[in-house]
């Protein structure tokens, strides 16, 4: 088979993840944070040293604001849930995934808010449209970091900048595209909240994701239960990263999140991105079919998402196609982003999405193009 779907997960992972997940859950695979005994003290300062590798990686605010989340969309979920008030103002853009869109239509529904949607200007958000939206009012401005669909990627430190001199609104970054591909510099870019998912180009496991923020933020806890510690108070503890984690963490993921950074680390994400360009590249110069048209970002600084529209099939028929025929993996339809496909004119049936990963060849790639130039 081959797998072109990396933008839902990546695979396969790494070597190095597959084994420390077995190797540290098998030396450490007690409960953190619940036990005084030996091994639980020493599982909890082993999490308590990913923490910190994850927060350097990011260059975060500190360790204890580095918090396990399941994925993504419930790391979206507890920073949008926990700050956003009654007739609150929220600016997102078109771009964003459903883990956005939904969380704030519910709560246009339950909290009377007001969302508005920027479009891009060509492939970015343009800071002056921005500018002119945020009022008094405007608490949250949600960013997708690059668009699951075209990869589109947008300029962090110049919407973050704009954000923090013209307002005092909350920057919430979905960098569940971006991150271990393209460098995020949290501090630098005034990220509030940043959010990923651990299971696509962080090369972890499903099951994991990262909510990292800014300690100066007010956000009530989303979800409430056991931390393990302070058992006597009726709430969630104040502190973070308790606040906002409860209940027993998902540490065979946090063991498979740290194994797929460190796989990053030792492989250099420069080079895991040109690498990903280079075989974007040969597919976008190889292919030659005039009813095949391409919407992708035409930046180097974006990742290797490609959308692809067949004049004689549909997406989805054109994704049974490859794989029935070809063995060739890859996703058709709306992934998730409505409002990016009726922004791009593909709506209801979407795009074949090609979305290339470090660990395809370019003989892979060769064999897409040519099978695409004969359709
Ligand atoms: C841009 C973006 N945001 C959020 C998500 C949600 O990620 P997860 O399903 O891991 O929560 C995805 C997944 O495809 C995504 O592409």
């Amino acid at each position: 088979m081959i797998y072109l779907d990396n933008s839902a997960t990546t695979f396969p992972k790494p070597e190095k993840v597959y084994k420390e997940m077995i190797d540290l859950y098998q030396k450490y695979g007690v409960n953190v944070e619940r036990g005084n005994y030996k091994l639980s003290l020493e599982a909890h300062a082993l999490v308590q040293k990913i923490r910190l590798k994850i927060n350097n990686f990011f260059n975060g605010y500190s360790e204890e604001c580095v918090v396990f989340t399941y994925n993504a969309t419930d790391a979206l979920n507890i920073a949008i849930n926990g700050v956003i008030e009654e007739n609150d103002r929220v600016i997102t853009t078109v771009l964003e995934h459903n883990s956005v869109l939904r969380p704030l239509n519910h709560l246009k529904k339950s909290k009377r808010i007001e969302v508005e949607y920027l479009n891009p200007s060509g492939e970015k958000i343009d800071t002056r449209e921005l500018k002119a939206r945020l009022d008094k009012r405007t608490k949250l401005v949600v960013v997708n970091h690059s668009s699951n669909v075209t990869g589109y990627t947008q300029d962090l430190e110049a919407i973050g900048r704009c954000i923090k001199e013209n307002s005092s609104a909350y920057f919430l970054v979905d960098a569940s595209q971006s991150a271990g591909v393209i460098p995020v510099d949290i501090k630098k870019a005034s990220i509030d909240f940043f959010v990923t998912t651990g299971h696509k180009a962080l090369y972890g496991p499903t099951g994991i994701g990262l909510l990292i923020l800014n300690p100066e933020v007010k956000i009530r806890p989303f979800r409430v239960g056991g931390s393990g510690h302070s058992s006597e108070n009726p709430y969630q503890p104040d502190n973070f990263p308790d606040r906002l984690e409860a209940g027993t963490l998902n540490i065979l993921g946090v063991f498979g999140l740290k194994a797929g950074i460190e796989f990053i680390e030792e492989t250099g994400i420069e080079k895991i991105h040109s690498k990903e360009l280079k075989l974007k590249k040969l597919l976008l110069e190889n292919l030659e079919n005039k009813k095949i048209k391409i919407l992708t970002s035409k930046e180097d600084s974006s990742p290797a998402i490609v959308s692809i529209l067949h004049c004689d099939y549909s997406p989805a028929d054109l994704a049974n196609i490859l794989d029935s025929e070809f063995g060739i993996a890859t996703r058709a339809g709306l992934h998730c982003a409505p409002l990016a496909h009726k922004f791009l004119g593909t709506f209801p049936y979407g795009t074949l999405r090609v979305s290339i990963g470090y660990f395809n060849t370019e003989e892979e790639i060769l064999t897409l193009s040519s099978v695409l130039n004969q359709l």
